[in-house]
């Protein structure tokens, strides 16, 4: 199949798991109030690669972040979801290989990454399970 149903019940406010999509890695993470109000308080003239956290999320659901968990540097699959608590100095996800570091939007803030991580085509299927892809 080349989507895959991802049950999201079981991760709490401030968890991200990894799953896999099309043999990568997908992250899927349910951001806290707390990161919800960082990624909107970050001017858009900041970043390297601009959008807002709601352009990169479900209306209405904004604490769901889908993201593939691929380096937009080298491919390296980043820290910060499932294993690895080093979420780097912006809050979401760490990038080992060469330092770069993306916000709790996965927008790149800092290192060589030149874009956001990518944002997959997904839907809700019910209230617990998106389908990506
Ligand atoms: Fe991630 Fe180079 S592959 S920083």
């Amino acid at each position: 199949a080349s989507s895959t149903e991802v049950d999201i019940s079981n991760i709490d406010p401030g968890q991200a798991i990894k799953a896999v999509f099309r043999k990568q890695p997908v992250f899927v993470r349910n951001l806290t109030p707390k990161e919800i109000s960082e990624a909107n308080a970050v001017p858009l003239s900041s970043l390297r690669d601009p959008q807002t956290l709601a352009e990169r999320t479900k209306e209405g659901k904004e604490n769901w972040l889908i993201t593939m968990g691929v380096c937009t540097h080298l491919g390296c699959v980043p820290l910060g979801a499932g294993e690895g608590e080093n979420r780097g100095e912006f809050g979401g996800y760490f990038c080992p290989c060469h330092g770069s570091a993306y916000d709790t939007a996965a927008r790149i803030r800092k290192g060589p990454a030149p874009k956001n991580l990518e944002v997959p085509e997904y839907e809700f299927t019910s209230d617990t399970v998106v389908k990506i892809g």
